[in-house]
């Protein structure tokens, strides 16, 4: 019927009559994620920086690009390495494509980790946005797992020896064990590493799990993940803004065609960034990957290097209680504190502004007061060489970070009597030590993992 009235129409009306219908599903389409209406405040720039929308678009890129890349990938322990050896050298703009990939992974990690911190420090898990920031640290494990199983495919001596790394720290409960002396009944360490590379050694199994997580089930879990991510910021309300500016539906903006001529800005510059660095970073790839010939020092990949750093002072402490205490409390914040007066204000406002910079420099006081020790006088070990490990595990800058840190939350919370201000004290001091050991890790430790400038 309506293909019929089409036909009595003019050529020119049909014509527009046409892109009228083209715009309209696109419109929909676009509708479909977002709200019809916008509140101003979320347009604003620095209300978000635009780090969500930047996640979505590295995201597709990335999926692109390694539907490409797999074109000609094989993940076998004996191909693996010549196949992307050919990508590189032998598939047209094969070299390009692998260093779009490896550029929007790491700018995935890096972007996750922004958009953790100003979701936190505006305060939007608040006013019952409580969920939606359970699904963020989720997704935020996701993309490390994303970054990580996609380490492993290249099977060079850089990929090998920072998934070994890597599993070996998945056995860091192994510590425990072995001091209770219970790892032959009990090996919470060993079944860790097992789950994640299925053998005692990296090889074809860890291959296969890794690229299965890595092609598969992980991009699935984050688009699900996405999906109910997306549809707990419109339940929500749209994104968090401080109470004062509340709106009334009418006084907002519609969200096309605004919204969309600036998330396709974002996009457009996006693409043109990762393509113009592509041409000049490129994706590392060393010699095959040599199980008899270790890297000195091994390295994880960059952003589990703060956790390897701990793992060098005590396996159990920083490779498990650490990372487990800083999950759970980063899952637990919007449960602890439901201030929601300080909702969509940044650093809540100027007193929390002073105490996010003063617990900045106190955390850096503490950390690198702990690590000029360290280089000068040695570790407990030093001090006393014949010392019960029990003595290593539980005093060192790991164990002591976190004690300190947390007797310092809950003096700032004695204090000011506000769970914001505590959460805001606890989360800047273990950001800024996790920065710091990181940029330890990278850039301070040398051969045999010991302090040294690279
Ligand atoms: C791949 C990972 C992620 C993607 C693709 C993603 C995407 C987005 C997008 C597009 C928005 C709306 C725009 C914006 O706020 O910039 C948003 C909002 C939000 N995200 Fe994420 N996000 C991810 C990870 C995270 C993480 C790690 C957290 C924190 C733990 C988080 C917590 C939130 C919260 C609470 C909101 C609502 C913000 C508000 O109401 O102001 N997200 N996310």
């Amino acid at each position: 019927m309506e293909q019929n009235s089409q036909k009595t129409r003019s050529p020119k009306n049909a014509d527009s009559y046409r892109r009228q219908r083209i715009r309209n599903i696109t419109q929909n389409f676009f509708l479909h994620i977002h709200a019809p209406r916008v509140h101003p405040h979320s347009m604003k720039l620095t209300t978000t920086f635009g780090l969500g929308v930047i996640l979505v678009f590295l995201f597709l890129i990335m999926i692109l690009t390694g539907v490409l890349l797999m074109l000609h990938y094989t993940p076998s322990v004996a191909d693996a390495y010549n196949s992307v050896k050919d990508i590189v050298h032998v598939v047209p703009g094969g070299r390009i494509i692998r260093n779009i990939h490896r550029l929007a992974s790491h700018a995935m990690v890096i972007v996750v980790f922004l958009h953790l911190l100003r979701t936190f420090y505006t305060g939007a898990y608040l006013g019952g946005r409580q969920l939606n920031w359970v699904f963020g640290v989720v997704m935020f494990v996701l993309v490390l797992l994303m970054s990580f199983s996609g380490y492993l495919l290249p099977w060079d001596q850089l990929s090998y020896w920072a998934v070994t790394i890597g599993s070996n720290i998945a056995a860091s409960a192994r510590e425990l064990t072995d001091l209770l002396g219970i790892t032959s009944f009990i090996d919470a360490g060993g079944f860790f590493q097992q789950l994640l590379i299925g053998d005692e050694k990296v090889g074809q199994t860890a291959l296969t799990r890794f690229f299965m997580l890595h092609v598969v089930f992980l991009p699935l879990a984050l688009i699900v993940l996405s999906a109910l991510h997306f549809w707990r910021i419109r339940k929500d309300g749209g994104l968090s803004r401080p109470v004062a500016k509340e709106l009334k539906e009418q006084e907002k903006w519609y969200a096309w065609p605004v919204l969309m001529w600036t998330e396709l800005g974002i996009f457009i510059a996006v693409v043109a960034l990762l393509l113009f660095l592509s041409f000049f970073i490129e994706a590392p790839l060393l010699e095959a990957a040599n199980p008899s010939h270790p890297e000195n020092p091994a390295k994880s990949p960059w952003y589990f290097l703060g956790i390897q750093e701990l793992v060098s002072y005590s396996a159990f402490m920083g490779g498990l209680v650490v990372p487990v205490l800083f999950m759970w409390f980063l899952f637990s914040i919007p449960y602890k504190d439901r201030e929601d007066q300080y909702i969509g204000q940044w650093f809540s406002g100027s007193v929390g502004l002073r105490l996010t910079v003063r617990s900045a420099v106190f955390a850096i006081v503490v950390v690198l007061l702990q690590l000029l020790v360290l280089v000068k006088y040695g570790g407990i070990r030093d001090w006393f060489p014949g010392i019960s490990q029990w003595f290593v595990m539980l005093l060192n800058p790991a164990t002591f970070t976190v004690v300190v840190f947390i007797v310092y939350a809950m003096i700032v919370r004695s204090r000011t009597g506000s769970t914001r201000m505590s959460a805001i004290a606890l989360f800047t001091a273990a950001i800024v030590a996790l920065i710091i050991f990181t940029v330890i890790g990278i850039w301070f430790r040398v051969e045999n993992w010991e302090f040294g400038l690279i």
